[in-house]
């Protein structure tokens, strides 16, 4: 090892930055105090010792495996308990500076707002429940006046509206968990005949006519069938939502090649316009053209929720879309090999 870099390794101890020196082997060639400290490594065990087979680093030393040329900034967990955010500079062919920011409070912190806002979403459902349900109760107890209705109806739309947001809500939690798909051999024509047949009376409340086509002998894929009908039904609610009243909304699965089937949702609506394309799968980003009365209501939660989930599963979403002509989303999803 250079003397800069043993240099820079005792500066950077100074400094109480953490960071240690791996040779191309993975074999740890210094630790400086800082680290020592972070990685509890009182007995100095780590020097010399090949990374890979130190009990907690295996994801360090996969990274450091993988690294490149270029700088790199990733997460890593060490032992049970400690999160860093590890910087990696390769130097020369001398080896890996590895350098760590100890970020396990925050890591801590983030996990119990999730945790909280997942407990928030799910006790909430039980109280929206309740409305909905004494909602349709009141209309069978006898005839109400017109403005009574009005207000009944102003009831059930504002509690559905909480309960789609409730659902968005804990859509994102289980992303954010990086919880695991419960992966099935999936027939995607039957998750999308329901969903569909689920928004019929939605999309008659618009005269809006939903027409699903699939090709025969579609293979199965390995796919989670709750959460793929989250996607359809987000996808199929936004072309029902955004387009105006009267028109067709189509659903198509096909093969998009020897090794993936397609799914797209066309609509004659609006359209996005071209400068949104890339920010509508943001969290939280809506077109701020669009909230005309019409489509105020949402989350803008629906396309982050649809592209984890297919990313989850492999596949990939695309959408074109052409103001004033209507939008198609496409989904790609690998067939079961
Ligand atoms: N089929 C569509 N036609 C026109 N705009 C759309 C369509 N689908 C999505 N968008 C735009 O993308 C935004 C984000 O969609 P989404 O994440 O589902 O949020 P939300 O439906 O809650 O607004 C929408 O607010 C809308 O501006
Ligand atoms: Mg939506």
């Amino acid at each position: 090892m250079s003397d800069t870099l043993a240099q820079t390794i005792h500066v950077l101890d100074t400094l109480g930055i953490p960071a240690l020196f791996c040779r191309p082997d993975r074999i740890v060639q210094q630790v400086n105090e800082a680290a020592a400290v972070l990685l509890h490594d009182e007995s100095h065990r780590l020097q010399g010792a090949m990374l890979d087979e130190l009990e907690g680093f295996d994801e360090l030393a996969k990274l450091i495996r993988d690294c490149e040329r270029t700088p790199t900034v990733q997460e890593v967990t060490i032992g049970l308990t400690l999160h860093c955010q590890v910087r990696l500079r390769q130097v020369g062919d001398e080896g890996c500076l590895v350098i760590l920011n100890d970020i396990s409070e925050y890591h801590e912190r983030e996990k119990y707002q999730r945790d909280a806002m997942h407990m928030v979403a799910h006790d909430l459902n039980t109280p929206i429940s309740v409305v909905k349900s004494y909602a349709d109760l009141i209309n069978q107890m006898g005839s109400l006046t017109p403005p009574q209705l009005q207000f009944l109806d102003r009831i059930k739309l504002a509690a559905e509206h909480m309960s789609r947001l409730v659902r968005d809500l804990l859509d994102l939690t289980w992303i954010d968990t990086n919880a695991p798909l419960e992966l099935e051999t999936t027939r995607l024509q039957y998750v999308v005949q329901t969903v569909v047949e689920n928004l019929r009376t939605t999309a008659a409340e618009k005269r809006i006519d939903l027409r699903l086509t699939a090709k025969d002998d579609l293979p199965p894929i390995q796919g989670d069938p709750g959460r793929l009908s989250r996607v359809i039904n987000n996808l199929l609610s936004n072309a029902i939502k955004f387009s105006p009243a009267g028109l067709i909304v189509s659903i198509d699965i096909d093969r998009q090649s020897e090794n993936e089937l397609r799914i797209a949702v066309t609509d004659n609506g609006p359209g996005i316009p071209e400068e949104h394309l890339a920010r509508i799968f943001d969290r939280f980003y809506r077109v701020p053209q669009s909230e005309d009365e019409q489509n105020a209501k949402g989350s803008g939660l629906g396309l982050a929720i649809v592209n984890a989930i297919i990313e989850k599963h492999g596949g990939r979403v695309e959408v074109k879309s052409k103001v004033g002509e209507g939008t198609t989303f496409i989904i790609c999803l690998p067939v079961e090999t």
